[in-house]
């Protein structure tokens, strides 16, 4: 069955950039002038996504009003002149079809996604974690998908880390199947380096059956009371094909401060509009 659907998890705290996630919420968190929701939605839809529902929690109502048509902003930039400005306010409203379901608490990433079972409405889906920021063409999501379709299976993105980080990422038990593709035997979350069965890391993006959904509701919370995808996806594995995919791409690690300033100068560098300014920015910051 074609892949339709993503789900965007958005409800989580966001403590790591206290104090601005009191009011902002850290999907909205821009690397230049795009929020880093909006990126991974741009992502799907280049994917061929034809519906995105993102997870979202009371307080977090801007997120919905992002995605939202402001005809009184666009006419005015469009009246002045400037209509490169008005498209790109248009733009976030018109990238794919949007909706969004509320997660009560926030019970870990597993539970933000079987928050979303109705409106997934029975079909394989994509979920695309908004702080975890790749940068590559075409998108990680639209090569998965590849990877999916040769192989009929569960795909989960993964990136080999340096083994003294890899303690701090969920970790596959894989065997080689194909360039890059790696069956899954076993996932663990956050392991010792002794007891990492491989350093293939984790990465916000995963292609799921409609099953996991029965598997996240037999997943009990973990330590910290939360209800963790990898959890979820050991039990998927009982019944159900999963392979690791190493992607093409430089990942940014949109959840903490130092990763967002790593990826906005990194795409202020990529982008020809940019570019000559920030070599220039950053040519004043160098020590003599
Ligand atoms: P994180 O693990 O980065 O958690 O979630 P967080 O709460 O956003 O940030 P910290 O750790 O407190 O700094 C990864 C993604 O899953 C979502 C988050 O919004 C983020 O996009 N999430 C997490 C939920 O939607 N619900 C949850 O209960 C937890």
């Amino acid at each position: 069955m074609k892949v339709r659907t993503a789900v965007i998890p958005a409800a989580g705290l966001g403590t790591r950039f206290l104090p601005v996630t009191k009011l902002v919420p850290k999907e909205l968190l821009p690397i230049l002038d795009k929020p880093m929701l909006q990126y991974v939605v741009e992502e799907a839809a280049e994917a061929g996504i034809e519906r995105v529902i993102v997870v979202t929690s009371r307080g977090k109502e801007s997120i919905a009003a992002y995605f939202q048509a402001m005809p009184d902003l666009e006419e005015r930039l469009a009246d002045s002149g400037a209509t490169a400005l008005a498209a790109k306010v248009r733009a976030a409203a018109e990238i794919a079809q949007v909706s969004f379901v509320i997660q009560e608490q926030p019970l870990g990433l597993g539970h933000a996604v079987l928050t979303a079972e109705e409106a997934v409405a029975g079909e394989p889906f994509v979920v695309i974690l908004p702080d975890d920021i790749i940068a590559h063409s075409p998108g990680v999501v639209a090569q998965m998908l590849v990877v999916h379709e040769n192989t009929g299976g569960g795909v989960v993105a993964v990136e080999p880390m340096p083994w003294e980080r890899v303690h701090n990422y969920g970790v596959v038990d894989a065997t080689p199947v194909d360039d890059r593709v790696h069956q899954i035997h076993g996932l663990v979350e956050k392991p010792s380096r002794r007891e990492a069965p491989s350093n293939l890391t984790i990465v916000g993006r995963y292609i799921l059956p409609p099953e996991i959904f029965d598997d996240l509701r037999r997943t009990p919370p973990g330590t910290n009371g939360e209800i963790q995808l990898t959890d979820a996806l050991v039990l998927l594995l009982e019944h159900h094909e999963l392979y690791a995919y190493e992607f093409l791409g430089t990942r940014y690690d949109g959840g903490t401060p130092l990763g967002l300033l790593r990826a906005s100068l990194e795409f202020g560098l990529a982008r020809e509009d940019t570019r000559q300014e920030v070599l220039a920015l950053l040519k004043t910051l160098q020590p003599e």
